[in-house]
């Protein structure tokens, strides 16, 4: 452990502590005042070689209001046995607790596990120390209730939690239409877990992604598909319908990956109102976003709206066009089978005799 430690009371401390290692099992419990007597003076912390500094300030207050309130300090430093401390203490492992059919109490179910199969939980695995472990995005002591709108987890704050790590998409993510609204208190709005899922995520290149290609559309579809989300906004709905009558969208359910999702034309993170000028769909850089893929897509490439229902009238043009073949197809068809039955007729009549 590097570290200047600014506490001049712990070798004043220590003859009196004694190692605890040496304590038989039964009183091996260590109180609550053998940790508060360092870890419980306001001053004390730790001088990091980067400069940065640790705050080493824990109390028993410092857990009062959270879920663990009526826990103790070694409940979950439960390695903690040598005073002072001979190497950093390990990690908590809150599977400690929450295992399924715990006596402790502890809430499991399936769901929090599914975290070990998901891309954080491989990368701890892999010995990747960046990666999130459960206390990354629940907190330490302060860990409360999803519900509660403070809660790390809570919906309106979990984006800047995993934004903690994740630098570069939360900014982005911030000032995109979705960002922004949740910032403004609208719940219907995906945070980063409203595409990603909590503790079942994974690499995006993942099939079991429910951001993977071929699924984007359906995450999307969550909330663009349903009028009573949509209505509140103004913002229609049939977005989804008519991608998924496009080229792109046949393409993309029949497995396609190559083919453009809702994320390929919107972006995933920078997602703007088309009237915004950074937006990827605002008319002037569509182009551009069609060229990704169609090199040399020039403006007339992508003339006319991209969610069009041909059926309604509100689609102009390509209403019209649609009308045109649709009643030109119909009297077609209507000259046809007169032609059919007229030249049926004449030749009975010749094959009768009759002039
Ligand atoms: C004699 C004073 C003393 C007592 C008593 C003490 N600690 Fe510490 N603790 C320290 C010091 C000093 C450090 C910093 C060690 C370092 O990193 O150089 C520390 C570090 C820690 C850390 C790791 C902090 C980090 O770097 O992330 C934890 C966790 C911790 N103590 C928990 C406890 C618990 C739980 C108890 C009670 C069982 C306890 N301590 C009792 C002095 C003490
Ligand atoms: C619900 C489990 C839990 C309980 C109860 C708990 N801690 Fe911690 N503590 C953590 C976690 C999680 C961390 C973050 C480091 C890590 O991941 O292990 C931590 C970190 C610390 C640190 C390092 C500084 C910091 O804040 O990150 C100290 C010191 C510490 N705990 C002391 C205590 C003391 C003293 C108590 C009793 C008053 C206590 N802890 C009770 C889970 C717990
Ligand atoms: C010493 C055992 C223990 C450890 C270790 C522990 N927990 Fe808990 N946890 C509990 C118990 C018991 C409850 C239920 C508290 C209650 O309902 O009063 C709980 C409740 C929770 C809740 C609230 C869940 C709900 O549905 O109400 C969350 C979230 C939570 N723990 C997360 C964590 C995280 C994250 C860690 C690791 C940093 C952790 N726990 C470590 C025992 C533990
Ligand atoms: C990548 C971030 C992340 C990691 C890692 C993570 N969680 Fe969660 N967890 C969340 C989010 C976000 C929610 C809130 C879900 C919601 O809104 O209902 C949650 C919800 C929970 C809940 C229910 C809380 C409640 O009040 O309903 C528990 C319990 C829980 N997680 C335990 C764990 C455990 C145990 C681990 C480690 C094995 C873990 N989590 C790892 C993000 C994470
Ligand atoms: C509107 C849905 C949506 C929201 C909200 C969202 N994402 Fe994504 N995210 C996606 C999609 C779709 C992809 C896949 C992009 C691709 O295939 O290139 C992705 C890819 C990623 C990737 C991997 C690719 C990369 O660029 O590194 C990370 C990491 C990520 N998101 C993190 C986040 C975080 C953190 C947040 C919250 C700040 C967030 N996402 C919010 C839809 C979303
Ligand atoms: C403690 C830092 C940390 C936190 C907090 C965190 N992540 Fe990550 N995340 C990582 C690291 C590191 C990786 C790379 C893992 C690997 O592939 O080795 C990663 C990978 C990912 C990926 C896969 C990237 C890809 O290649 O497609 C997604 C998606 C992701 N995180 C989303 C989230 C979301 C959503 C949250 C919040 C609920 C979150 N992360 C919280 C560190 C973090
Ligand atoms: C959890 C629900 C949810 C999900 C998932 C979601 N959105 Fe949204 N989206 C919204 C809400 C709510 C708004 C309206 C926000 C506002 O107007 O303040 C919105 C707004 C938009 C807008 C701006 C529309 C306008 O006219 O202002 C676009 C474009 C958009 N979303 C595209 C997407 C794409 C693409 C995806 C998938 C990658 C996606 N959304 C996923 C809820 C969602
Ligand atoms: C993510 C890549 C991607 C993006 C972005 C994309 N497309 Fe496509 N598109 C494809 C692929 C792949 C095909 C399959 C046929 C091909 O290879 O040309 C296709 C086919 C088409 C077709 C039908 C087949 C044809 O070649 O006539 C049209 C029309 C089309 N795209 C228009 C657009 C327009 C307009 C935009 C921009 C608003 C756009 N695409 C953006 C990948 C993309
Ligand atoms: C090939 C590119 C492309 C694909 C794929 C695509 N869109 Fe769009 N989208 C656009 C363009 C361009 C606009 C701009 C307005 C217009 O032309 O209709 C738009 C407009 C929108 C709007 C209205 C935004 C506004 O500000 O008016 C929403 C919402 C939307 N799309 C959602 C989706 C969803 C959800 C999907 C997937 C199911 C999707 N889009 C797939 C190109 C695309």
């Amino acid at each position: 452990m590097k570290g200047r430690v600014i506490c001049a009371v712990i070798a004043a401390l220590l003859p009196g502590i004694g190692s605890l290692g040496a304590v038989p099992s039964a009183e091996a419990r260590v109180s609550l005042e053998k940790c508060t007597l360092c870890h419980g003076k306001p001053e004390f912390r730790k001088i990091l070689v980067d400069g940065k500094i640790r705050d080493l300030f824990v109390t028993a207050d410092t857990l009062k209001g959270s879920v663990h309130e009526k826990k103790t300090c070694v409940d979950c430093h439960f390695d903690i046995s040598e005073i002072p401390h001979r190497e950093r203490p390990r990690r908590i492992a809150c599977t400690h607790c929450h295992y399924k059919g715990n006596a402790e109490g502890a809430p499991q179910s399936d769901a929090y596990l599914a975290y070990f199969d998901s891309v954080h939980g491989k990368a701890i695995a892999k010995g990747n120390s960046k990666a999130p472990l459960c206390q990354d995005c629940h907190g330490n002591h302060n860990i409360l209730k999803a519900k509660n709108p403070e809660a790390a987890v809570a919906r309106t704050k979990v984006a800047e939690t995993c934004g903690r790590c994740h630098i570069e998409i939360y900014a982005q993510y911030k000032t995109s239409i979705h960002g922004v609204a949740l910032g403004k208190g609208i719940v219907e709005a995906p945070s980063c877990t409203g595409c990603h899922g909590e503790h079942k995520i994974y690499g995006h290149e993942d099939p079991k992604s429910t951001v993977y290609a071929t699924h984007v559309a359906d995450q999307c579809s969550k909330c663009h598909a349903s009028v009573s989300v949509m209505g509140k906004f103004g913002i229609e709905t049939e977005q989804v319908a008519t991608y998924k009558e496009s080229f792109h969208g046949v393409a993309s359910q029949f497995g396609s990956r190559t083919v453009a999702n809702c994320a390929s034309c919107h972006g995933t993170h920078d997602i703007r109102p088309a009237e915004d000028p950074l937006s990827s769909v605002n008319p002037k850089n569509v182009p551009k976003t069609c060229g990704k893929c169609h090199p040399g897509a020039n403006p007339n490439f992508a003339v006319g709206k991209m969610h069009i229902d041909a059926k309604k009238k509100e689609a102009g043009i390509v209403y019209y066009v649609a009308s045109f073949f649709k009643y030109l197809t119909i009297g077609t068809m209507l000259a046809l089978i007169a032609h059919i039955f007229l030249d049926m007729y004449g030749r009975t009549r010749r094959l009768r005799g009759e002039k």
